[in-house]
């Protein structure tokens, strides 16, 4: 019977996982487990002591902050079998039979390491991007959508009063999920992404036929993947001979405090963890299939990348005329 399990946040934050970190340590101490906390990501199974013990009162007043208590880190050294094996040495010490890794698709190859090494382990994902092949839905991308419409809506007042073009560009930098959700939801006139080659004459195209209709602006919405945000710029501006303001997000998306949304599904995905723990499963993680979170080989997320939902992308072209 297991009895010590560790919860760690690893790679870019994101908001709701909080909710999960709380779900893990208030299900897992309610289950009958000492529950230990692990800062800094896998970064902190090699930097000196990084092991927290957890209580119910520990996890108390996060759920609705955004970013991470445990704190997070990308750790590279993941990636090499010599610190595979001192991550899982440093594990088997502390005496933890059980892992649960809340972070992207990066974190959960970590994971994977240390499950071939006998550390029973689950993943939550946990990531703006939204990237992760098997789920619908990671935590944070809810959050991290409606900060990028928040900002397109401010955008949109002062890109009408000056009868402006604006080019807004987002995070993902492999990846156009977060760009065409916000882009459509937001009503942009042109999404780039990395998974579509865009086509700068199609692009201005658009935006004459907006002028010529008298439209009062235009949004463009770019994943940072997509192309460089300056080069699109002045090449739109060279073949219409008119204004665009470029304004980057950055980490401002990232950050905040999580939706419901989040909340919600850090907190089932979380304690979904801790009870398959429990049941002495491992090498799973939880997605979401519709209204439901279910567990999924890990193995599944590796096999190819998520599919680019293109039929949304022709819907955000239609609608946006
Ligand atoms: O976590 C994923 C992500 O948000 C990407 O969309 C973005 O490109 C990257 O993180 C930024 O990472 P960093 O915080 O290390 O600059």
């Amino acid at each position: 019977m297991m009895t010590k399990i560790a919860v760690l946040t690893s790679g870019g934050d994101a908001p709701g996982m909080n909710a999960a970190v709380r779900a893990v340590v208030r299900r897992g101490i309610s289950s009958g487990f000492k529950v230990c906390g692990i800062k800094r990501g896998y970064a902190g199974l090699f930097n000196g002591n990084q092991f927290v013990e957890m209580e119910m009162g520990s996890v108390a007043d996060i759920i609705h902050r955004g970013g991470t208590v445990l704190l997070t880190a990308r750790a590279p050294e993941m990636y090499q079998s010599e610190f595979q094996d001192k991550a899982a040495q440093r594990l088997t010490e502390e005496g933890i039979e059980g892992l649960v890794v809340i972070g992207g698709e990066g974190s959960f190859k970590g994971a994977m390491t240390l499950e071939q090494r006998g550390i029973k382990t689950i993943c939550v994902p946990g990531t703006i991007d939204n990237d992760i092949s098997g789920t619908e839905q990671t935590i944070g991308f809810d959050t991290a959508v409606n900060t990028i419409l928040w900002a397109i809506n401010r955008l949109r007042d002062t890109a009408t009063s000056h009868e402006r073009i604006f080019i807004l560009e987002v995070m993902g930098r492999n990846n156009g999920f977060l760009a065409l959700a916000a882009g459509l939801a937001g009503g942009a006139e042109s999404i780039l992404v990395p998974e579509i080659e865009y086509n700068i004459d199609e692009i201005c195209d658009r935006l004459i036929r907006g002028i010529k209709r008298k439209k009062a602006h235009s949004i463009i919405v770019v994943a940072e993947g997509a192309g460089d945000i300056y080069d699109i710029n002045r090449e739109i501006c060279e073949r219409l001979d008119t204004e665009v303001r470029v304004t980057v997000l950055g980490h401002i998306q990232r950050g905040g405090s999580p939706s419901a949304v989040d909340r919600l599904l850090g907190s089932r995905m979380g304690s979904m963890a801790v009870e398959l723990l429990a049941e002495g499963r491992s090498g799973l993680f939880i997605a979401t299939r519709g209204q439901e979170v279910v567990p999924v080989p890990l193995t599944a997320c590796f096999t190819e990348a998520r599919p680019f939902p293109e039929d949304l992308y022709r819907l955000a072209l239609t609608l946006a005329r």
